[in-house]
Parts: C-alpha cells; structure tokens; sequence
C-alpha cells in the first residue's frame, strides 16, 4: 500500500549565484528551482497510498457547554460516507497527552472527541469519512447537532476567568519546575527612584496562518502506521502519537518532506492526527484529511493575548535601578500553557533590583502554543515601549539608554554571555539608518502632509541547541549524501546542511543530496526556537569530520603514497582532492582508494551543553527533552539585534505608512548569508505586520473568532513594503557550540513592534500601548502641537 517512492530524495542542482558555495559564503537555495516551479513535494502532496478515503471535520458552534443531540440520520444518506466519528465511537481510544511546555508532544491535553463537552469554540465534534473530499463535507454539513450551551469566557475582563500564577501552577507539579527572576528589592529600589515609568502593554491573539494548510493522511499496513503531514517535529509527533493511539514508536512513520510554513503552529501534536489515524484503521484503507483555513484558527495552536506591566525606576543618567515586569497570559481551562516572556525580559539590561512575575488566565479557548519568538515578541514589546518611554522621560536619546544599560552579564544571577554585541549591531543600524539627524522632540519631523516618526528597539533572541544525529555517505567519485530528520520549514536548512559537507569534504554541491524529513532517517530535535543550524550543520560536520580523519589516517599511513608520515590531522579535502598545506595533494578516488574503496559511511551524534547523556536515545524511544534544557549552566546564550523603524503618519487620515526599516544582528556565524538575511528581512516585515495589522478578533459575548480566514485576518502586501535594510554583523562565538552558531529564525521579528510603536510616538505624540496600532487609536494626533 505505501509506495516508497513518494520519500523524495531532496534535490541537487547548482545555485546560480554564489562564486564559490562554501560555508559562509552567500548561496541560493539547492532547491530553488524545485519550489518556483512547483516540483518540489509537501506532505500535503502525498496522497498517503492509492485509492484513499476522504475525511473533513465537524466543529462545535459553542465555546462552552454539552451536546445534548448528535443525529447522524441525515449525514449517512449522503452518497458514498464510510464512516463517522464521534464521541459516541471514539470516546477513550484515543488516550490524552501533555502539552509541549509539559514534556509532552500535544498542543493540547484535552483529548479528541472523548466526551459530549465542548470546552473551546471551533472544537473538533465529529470526523466524516467519505470516498470524496466533496462526500464529506456534504454530511458533515448535514449532521445534525444540538447544544446545551453556557456563557462562555473568552479573554481577558471577561466573567468567569480563573487566573492562576506560573508559579502557583508549577507548584501543583503541572509544569517543570521553573525560575522566577528575580534580584535585590525591586520595591523599595522603585520608590526611591527619582525617574519611574509605570505602564501596561497589551499583544492581541495572532493565528500562524501557515500557507499549507493542517492536512493528515494516514495508512496502514501489517499494523504499522504511516502518517503524512507538515510537520515540525516528526519524532515528536511518532512519540505523541504512539502514546495516544497505545502502540510502540517504531509502529509509525512519520513523512513530512518540504513543509509550507510552520512559525510553531506545527511543533505539537493536534487532535486530528490521532483521529485520522483512527479512521483509516476503521475503514481499512487511507484516509486523507483536509481542512479548511478556518478551521486551521481552531484545531490548532495560536499566540495567546498578553497583558503587562512594566515598572522602571532610573537614575538621570539613565542606569536603571528597579526593573518589574508582570506579564499575564491567555490559555485554555484545562492547560497552564504559558511563555513566560520575563526570562528574557530580566535578563536584557544591567539593574540591581529586578522582580517578575507571570499570570496564567484560563478561559473558554483552546490552548494556546508557540507562534515565532513566543515569550521574546511580546515580553519585549512591553519592556522596549516602556524603555522608550523612560528615555522621553530622563530627555535622553533611546539608543543612549540601551548604552548606558548595556552589560556583559545578566543581571539576576551574574552570568556572562557567551558573546553579546548589542551596541554595535545599534552602532550599525542608526548609521545606516541616519539617525543623527533625528529631531527628538515628537511631532516635529514633518513631509508634507506626513507626520515623520524615527523608532528603535532591541532584540534578543536565545539560542538554543537539541540532541542531534546524522549519517553522511561519501562516494569516491565525490557524490554525497546527507541524511538526518531535520526540517525544511523554509528556512533553508537543506541548503545550510549541503554547505556543511561542501566546506569539510571538499565536493561540488551539486554533488550533495540533503535528506530529510522522515523518521526513518537519524533523529534530529524539533525545528524550533531556532536550534536547527546550531543542531544540526554541527553533527553534519563532525560525520563530515570523521570520513575526513579516515581517509587522511589511511594516506599517511600508506608508504607509498605522497603523505606518508604526515600529521593527518593537517590533511583536508578541498576542490575534490586530499590536500596536505602547502603539500601534495591526491585526488578524492585514489586518496579514497586507500581508505576503503568505496563509499565511506559515517554516523555522529551531537549532545550538546545542559542535555542529559542518553537523551538522543530518549529521542528515539519517545522520552525526549528536546530543547529548553539545552543550555550552559553557567553562561547566557543570546543572539542580540537593534531594529530602526521609519513611520509616516497622514496628519488628514491618520493612515501610517513605514517606509523605512534597518535592522542590524549578530549571531554568531552565520552559514549561508543569503538565507540569513532573508529569514531575518522576513522577521523585519513580519514585525511590521503585527505592529501594525495583525490580530484575530473575538466576540467576547460567543468567545468565537470573527475573523477566521486570509481575506479578514490583515497581514502586509508587497505594495506596504518599501525600503527594508538587513545588516548582519560578523560575530565569533567560541563557547556557544563548536561552529560558533547562533539561531537566526527568530531574532528579526522581535523588538520590531516596539520600535514602530516608538516610531509612532515620535511622529504624532500619541503611545499606543496594545497593538495593533490601527488609525483609530491614531485620532488624537491632533494632540501634537503644529
Ligand atoms: Mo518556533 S515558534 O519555535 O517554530
């Protein structure tokens, strides 16, 4: 039933551009041509086998409440239905699972279809099977269903809420123990200040509105599973799945080749997988879910609204002397889902006296999840908008608060950073930008009939590294291959894993085949918290090394041959040759000729600093730790970044318009520039999107979302994007990881939203303090004096 042939080998071909394809140097992606021409293959291409049944979801029209009537009658008349599930059916065969933030792999705990209750709006209450897409939704419309619904709570200030501290609930033993930062008396350091800011911020929920959409398809055979779906953390999702369903790991395969975007919403497990995987073993033979795009604001993860409270207190040379960020955060009833922003937010800026706290709000809502830089984006729009407004206060330019806060250590426990380039990636950014001509009184840059605001913010974004394997195949005539389960979310991390063997094994790269994407190939951790590079290219490289150190001991061990005697460990493979410097050379074929004669395997495995021996085969058996724990215990692991943002603001319709975006970063070594600034330019524009357009609406009366699809949910075009300058900063970082990698995919996007808000300020006087900043909350700009 499952054809083999659908894994597809990830492809070669030259990049176009770059001179010389090596590490560090600019270089298109190996599978551009690929995904322009619509070749390259996502899960939702993969039919799951021939001849597959088609599945599509019923969802609840309440946010809270019971179904009191399920009638099928109407549904099963439809021609060509197979199957349905329903509560009644499925019920306690499909077990519930921790929620990601748990250890566990499920976006949510609450199983799916287990019972009558309806706990969340747009909740999964019945799965149609039918022989076509159009068969199913045809009588999952017609399934008749009633509710006995109660008023639901929806966010924030609604009645009904239960609000429960972090730290509260990780006493009752439902989360892992976590820190609370915390340092001197923040108080009483307050109170004594002579310049205080004392504000709340507020961030909307955000859906990922990935382009591919949460398709499953599954299939069985000689009671083994294949599932099919975009996927950013397959070992993960085999492990979730293998819990739920009661069956071993090693009984699932998981295949999720080139995914259409992700941004967190596909690093848990959701309902339907378990329930697709269910039906097919009903009906014996595969079934294939699509959903809609509506669905997909419901059946999976989104970014949950945040609240805030920033307290600072200054000196008048800027040194912060109190610091207290409260943050309060969304999440269903059953889960303590939270991010927990304050362990950066603490951390950003030298003060002696530093307090947080976060709050969990439980309402009637799914449980919220990972949405790119999930605790950074919002804590720092808070702390960011809130430093801004110090520097108003102590009439001091931005930039020159974050110097004088600037620090090499974090303040709560004293650690250092493993490397920390804030001020030059500022230093860069307002050069580039032009900021020394920045009038700073607000209002008083004018164009026209355009008010000229000038923002800056910081970003930071941690790295972070998870236990990794790879296996990579060299071939005497210079063909390798690369396999390991990592994740083409379109990061590029196919391109960034053909430049690690490039660089260590001296083979054209269009020689270099870059497998990934199924749990038959060596685990790698989930691509998230951009840990991926870090993970990875390193375990890439140290295979890569050990062929390396094969094939150079068997030439100085050759007597005969033009190394014999040499230190091996000075040999190199470049441009298709052993190589000793300033030596002989010998081409690959004859230098590997000695060494094996024929192809050279080599399988590595990485566990990086802070991750438990034996933790890479817990990622294999499903107990897996896959990040978070993975950092040094005695120093801060950070990428840092300033991000420069020019608003115009229409003084007639308050219409706000940024021409103008600088951002500078440093993190790290940076393996394919070209990917690098297009990750980060992709962030730049994204922050814009949520500084400016982004939210998903809710009415608070049905805790229903009112805006549940592309044409409504507003996100940035082309046509609002003008000037976006991505500048990245040579940066060397010897204790971070072997190859001195930071992660980049997360570090463009925050601090973004801050800095338009402050940009915003300065042009029109008005501080917009919960985003979206919209036109209307723009209609005091009159304010400004003229
Ligand atoms: Mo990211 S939110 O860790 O995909």
């Amino acid at each position: 039933m499952l054809d083999a042939t659908e894994i597809q080998i990830m492809p070669q071909g030259a990049p176009p551009s770059a001179a010389k394809p090596e590490i560090g140097a600019a270089t298109s992606r190996v599978d551009g041509r690929l995904k322009v021409t619509g070749a390259a293959r996502y899960a939702s291409d993969l039919y799951g086998g021939a001849n597959p049944a088609h599945a599509y979801l019923a969802t609840s029209t309440i946010a809270r409440g019971r179904i009191t009537r399920l009638d099928e009658t109407e549904a099963l008349k439809v021609p060509g239905v197979l199957d349905i599930l329903t509560y009644r059916n499925v019920g306690d065969r499909v077990k519930p699972g921790k929620i990601f933030s748990q250890k566990g792999y499920m976006g949510s705990s609450m199983a799916p279809l287990a019972s009558d209750r309806v706990l969340y709006d747009g909740q999964i209450v019945a799965l149609v099977v039918a022989e076509t897409f159009e068969s199913a939704r045809e009588a999952a419309n017609r399934l008749h269903i009633e509710y006995a619904a109660e008023t639901p709570s929806a966010t924030f200030d609604s009645p009904g809420l239960d609000t429960v501290s972090a730290e509260e609930a990780s006493r009752e033993g439902e989360q892992p123990g976590e820190e609370k930062p915390k340092v001197g008396d923040a108080q009483a350091a307050l109170a004594a200040a002579p310049v205080t800011v004392d504000q709340h911020y507020a961030t909307p929920t955000q859906h990922h509105n990935a382009i591919e959409l949460f398709t499953t398809a599954c299939a069985w055979a000689d009671g083994k599973l294949t599932v099919w779906e975009p996927s950013q953390n397959m070992y993960g999702f085999q492990n979730g799945l293998a819990e739920q369903l009661g069956i071993q790991p090693s009984d699932i395969r998981v295949i999720s080749p080139y995914v259409g975007g992700a941004f967190g919403s596909r690093g848990s497990l959701t309902q339907r997988t378990a329930l697709v995987a269910l039906a097919a073993q009903r009906v014996r033979r595969p079934v294939r879910l699509e959903t809609t795009r509506s669905q997909g604001f419901t059946i999976a993860t989104y970014r949950a609204e945040t609240r805030h409270r920033i307290r600072l207190g200054a000196n008048p040379d800027g040194k912060l002397q109190a610091l207290i960020h409260e943050g309060w955060e969304v999440s269903s009833r059953p889960d303590n889902y939270k991010v927990a922003g304050t362990d950066a937010s603490t951390r950003l800026y030298a003060c002696p006296n530093v307090d947080s706290e976060v709050y969990i709000v439980h309402a009637d809502r799914n449980t919220p999840g990972f949405m790119r830089s999930p605790p950074e984006l919002p804590y720092l729009f808070a702390l960011e908008s809130a430093m801004d407004e110090l520097a108003v206060a102590l009439k001091m330019d931005p930039v020159e608060l974050r110097r004088v806060n600037d620090t090499m250590q974090e303040p709560i426990k004293g650690l250092p950073y493993t490397s920390r380039a804030l001020m030059p990636c500022f230093d860069a950014a307002s050069k580039a930008f032009g900021w020394e001509r920045r009038d700073p009184r607000p209002g008083s840059m004018r164009d026209g009939e355009w008010m000229v605001g000038w923002g800056c913010a910081t970003s930071m974004y941690p790295t972070q590294m998870g236990p990794a394997s790879a296996r990579v195949i060299l071939t005497p005539q210079g063909s390798v291959r690369v396999q390991t389960a990592g994740h083409e979310i379109g990061t590029g991390i196919i391109t960034v894993l053909a430049l690690t063997a490039v660089s260590n094994l001296g083979v054209a790269i269009d020689k270099v085949a870059v497998e990934v994407g199924d749990t038959e190939l060596p685990p790698a951790p989930v691509a998230g918290g951009s840990n991926s590079t870090a993970s990875i290219a390193t375990v890439v490289a140290k295979a890569c090394e050990q062929i390396r150190a094969r094939i150079a001991g068997a030439a100085v061990a050759a007597e005969d041959g033009p190394f014999h005697g040499m230190d091996p460990g000075t040999l190199v493979l470049a441009d298709g040759a052993l190589r000793a410097p300033d030596g002989p050379s010998q081409p690959l074929e004859a230098a590997m000729g000695r060494a094996a004669g024929g192809a050279i395997e080599a399988y590595a495995e990485n566990i990086p600093h802070g991750i438990p021996d034996g933790a890479l085969k817990k990622l294999y058996q499903g107990q897996a730790t896959l990040m978070g724990g993975a950092k040094m215990k005695d120093r801060m692991q950070f990428a840092f970044g300033a991000q420069f943002v020019e608003v115009r603001v229409n003084m007639r319709t308050r219409e706000d318009r940024v021409p103008r975006l600088v951002g500078a970063y440093a993190a790290g070594r940076i393996v394919n520039p070209k990917a690098a600034k297009s990750q980060l330019m992709g962030g730049q524009i994204w922050g814009i999107s949520a500084a400016l357009l982004e939210a998903t609406e809710i009415d608070r009366r049905a805790a229903r979302y009112a805006n549940a699809d592309l044409a409504e949910y507003l996100i940035p075009v082309n046509a609002d994007m003008q000037e976006v300058t991505t500048i990245l900063l040579p940066e060397q970082d010897t204790e971070i990881n072997p190859m001195g990698i930071k992660g980049i995919g997360e570090l463009g996007n925050v601090g973004m939203n801050a800095a338009v808000a402050n940009a915003v300020f300065h042009a029109t006087g008005v501080r917009v303090r919960e985003l979206p900043i919209r036109i209307e909350k723009l209609l005091d700009a009159s304010a400004v004096p003229a």
